[in-house]
C-alpha cells in the first residue's frame, strides 16, 4: 500500500503528522505493508490534511482526514482506493489549471532525485548546458515570462543586462521573502518541489556567467528552509550543483540565507543589503542591482515564481508558455486564493481568468456564506476590488487600468462585515511598523496617515481629513524611495473611493 500525506507547513498545521501516524499504526494493526511517502501540498487547503492512495487507476483523495477518522477509511476500503473524493486528478479546482510551474508539487516526494527525474525534472538544465549564454536568455526573453515578485519586469531583459555586464563575479539571488498576506506560492514550491528551484537558478547561471546563488527567505519558513537546505545538499552529491554541474566542467553552487522577519527584506535591495550582513535598508537605484547588485557586482534578481518557470520554458521551448496568456502577460500565473474564502489554496492558471471567475467560481465566494464586499490583490500594498470590478482580468495592464496590481499574486476575500476605513488604516499602520526610515513620504507619512484616517472616523472636519489623505497618499506615491511607501497609497485609496460610506465617521471597531 503506497499512501501520500502531505509535509508542507499548511498541511502540519492542521494535523498532518498525526494523521500520517495515525495512517502507520492502522496498516500495521491490519499487517498490511504500508509505504509512505510524505510529498508536498496539491494547494486544495480546505481539504488538507488531504491523503492519497495510490491504486493502477491513478491516485485518489481522502480529505481532510483526521487521525480519528483512519480505522473507518480502512473498513470503507481506504487501502483499495474506495470511498472518499475519488481520483484526485479529478477534483474541479485540480482539473481546471494548468500547471506547468507546480505541475510535480504535491505529487512527488521532494527530496527524491528519481521522482523529480522522472517526472521531467533537469531536462530544462540538459538543453540549457548544450545553449550558448545568449541562446538561453533569448529564449526566456521569447517566452515573455515578467518578474513574478510583482513588478512583471521581462526577465530575458534583466538577464540580458547581467549577461552584458563585465565583471569577475556573477550572482543569482532568488527572493523567496514572500511577505505579501495571503500569499504562499513561494512556500509551497520550496517545500513541494525545491530541486526545480534549484534548476531555474542553476540555469539562470549558466545564461549569465554567475557560479554562485543565494535563496534568500524568511525565518517563518522553517519547513521551506529545511526542506531546500537538504535538496541543496543531495543535488550537490548528485553532481547537479558544485565545481561541475552535470559532468559539463561549469560550476554553479547555492546557499539559503534566512532573513529576521522585516517585511522590507523582500525589496530587492535591501535584500541584498541583508544577504552581505547589513541592515536591512533599500538604497537608491541605479545602480540596478543588475549593474552593481550583491558584494557591488552584476546580479540577477529574481522571485522563486520567476525562476521555477524558467525549467518549462527550457525545456519545452518558448512558444510553448508563451502560447498561454492575455496580451503583454504570458504564460501562467500561480494565483493564491485566501482570506475569508470557501475553496481557498494554490490556482496555477493562464493570464485572462477573471477575478469573479477566482472568487466566486472557482473559490466558491466566502467561507463565512455572506457576500463578498471587496478583495485585496496584491498584498498588503495591493488594491481592495469591489465585485463591480470582478470582470477584470488577471493580467499586469488590465490590473495597473483597474488601479491595482496583481502583484504576487494573492487575492484575500472579505465579507460585508469589513469595514474598509478599518483597512485603509492598517495599511498605513502597517507601513508605519515596516518602514525602514530612510525616506521621509513613507517614515513619517504613515504615521499621519494612521492619525488622519482616525479622525475622519471620529467624525472631525472628515472633508477636510479625507482631501488630506488623498494629498498624502498622493505625496507617499511619488516621494517614496521603494514599493513601500510608494504602494501604501494603493489599499488606502481604493478603500476610499470605492467604499466611501466606510469613511462615514463612525467608531472604529474594536480590533
Ligand atoms: P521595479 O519596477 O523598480 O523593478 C522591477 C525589477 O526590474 C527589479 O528587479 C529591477 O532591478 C529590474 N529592472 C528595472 N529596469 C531594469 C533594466 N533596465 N535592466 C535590468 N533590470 C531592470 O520594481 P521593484 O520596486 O523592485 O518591485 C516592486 C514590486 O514588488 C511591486 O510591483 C510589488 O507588487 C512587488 N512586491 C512584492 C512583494 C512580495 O512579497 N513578493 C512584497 C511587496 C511588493
Ligand atoms: Fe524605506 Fe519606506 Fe522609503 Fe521604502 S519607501 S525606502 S521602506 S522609508
Amino acid at each position: 500500500l503506497t499512501l501520500y500525506v502531505p509535509r508542507d507547513a499548511a498541511a502540519l498545521a492542521v494535523g498532518a503528522d498525526e494523521v500520517a501516524d495515525a495512517l502507520r499504526a492502522e496498516a500495521g494493526r491490519r499487517g498490511i505493508p504500508l509505504r509512505l511517502i510524505r510529498n508536498g501540498s496539491r494547494g486544495l487547503f480546505w481539504l488538507e490534511p488531504l491523503v492519497e492512495v495510490a491504486t493502477p487507476a491513478g491516485r485518489k483523495a481522502y480529505g481532510p482526514v483526521a487521525p480519528e477518522d483512519v480505522p473507518r477509511l480502512f473498513d470503507d476500503g481506504l487501502a483499495e482506493g474506495r470511498g472518499g473524493l475519488g481520483p484526485t486528478e479529478d477534483i474541479p479546482f485540480l482539473k481546471r489549471q494548468t500547471r506547468l510551474t507546480f505541475a510535480r508539487c504535491g505529487v512527488v516526494d521532494p527530496l527524491s532525485l528519481n521522482d523529480y527525474a522522472g517526472a521531467g525534472g533537469w531536462q530544462g538544465l540538459r538543453r540549457a548546458l548544450a545553449l550558448s549564454p545568449a541562446a538561453i536568455v533569448d529564449e526566456v526573453t521569447k517566452s515573455g515570462l515578467r518578474g513574478r515578485g510583482g513588478a512583471g519586469f521581462p526577465t530575458g531583459i534583466k538577464w540580458k543586462t547581467v549577461l552584458e555586464a563585465k565583471a569577475p563575479q556573477k550572482y543569482i539571488v532568488a527572493n523567496a521573502d514572500e511577505g505579501d498576506s495571503g500569499t504562499f506560492a513561494d512556500r509551497m514550491l520550496m517545500e513541494g518541489d525545491p530541486f526545480l528551484l534549484i534548476e531555474g537558478m542553476a540555469i539562470a547561471g549558466l545564461a549569465v556567467g554567475a557560479t554562485r546563488g543565494y535563496i534568500y527567505t524568511r525565518s517563518e519558513y522553517p519547513h521551506a528552509v529545511a526542506v531546500t537546505r537538504a535538496a541543496i545538499e543531495i543535488a550537490r552529491d548528485a553532481g547537479i550543483l558544485g565545481g561541475d554541474v552535470m559532468g559539463s566542467g561549469r560550476g554553479f553552487d547555492l546557499e539559503v540565507r534566512v532573513g529576521a522577519g522585516a517585511y522590507v527584506c523582500g525589496e530587492e535591495t535591501a535584500l541584498l543589503e541583508s544577504i552581505e550582513g547589513k541592515r536591512g535598508q533599500v538604497r537608491a537605484k541605479p545602480p540596478l542591482p543588475a549593474h552593481e547588485g550583491l558584494f557591488g557586482r552584476p546580479t540577477v534578481i529574481n522571485n522563486v515564481l520567476s525562476l521555477t518557470s524558467v525549467p518549462f520554458i527550457l525545456a519545452k521551448g518558448a512558444a510553448a508558455y508563451a502560447d498561454i496568456g492575455f496580451g503583454r502577460s504570458r504564460g501562467t500565473m500561480p494565483i493564491q486564493l485566501a482570506g475569508n474564502i470557501r475553496f481557498g489554496g494554490l490556482f496555477e492558471a493562464g493570464f485572462g481568468i477573471t477575478l469573479g471567475e477566482l472568487v466566486d467560481d472557482i473559490g466558491g465566494g466566502t467561507a463565512s456564506g455572506r457576500p463578498v464586499k471587496a478583495v485585496q490583490v496584491g498584498g498588503p500594498l495591493g488594491a481592495y476590488f469591489p465585485p463591480a470590478l470582478f470582470d477584470t482580468p488577471f493580467d499586469y495592464e488590465a490590473f495597473t487600468k483597474a488601479g491595482g496590481l496583481i502583484g504576487h499574486g494573492g487575492i484575500v476575500v472579505f465579507d460585508e462585515t469589513a469595514r474598509m476605513a478599518d483597512q485603509a488604516r492598517f495599511a498605513m499602520a502597517f507601513c508605519a511598523l515596516e518602514s525602514c526610515g530612510k525616506c521621509t513620504p513613507c517614515r513619517i507619512g504613515s504615521t499621519r496617515g494612521v492619525e488622519t484616517v482616525d479622525r475622519i472616523l471620529a467624525g472631525i472636519e472628515v472633508t477636510k481629513n479625507v482631501a488630506l489623505l488623498e494629498d498624502l497618499c498622493e505625496t507617499m506615491k511619488f516621494g517614496s524611495l521603494c514599493a513601500l511607501g510608494g504602494f501604501t497609497p494603493y489599499p488606502v485609496l481604493s478603500a476610499l473611493h470605492h467604499f466611501p460610506d466606510d469613511f462615514a465617521g463612525r467608531p472604529r471597531a474594536a480590533a
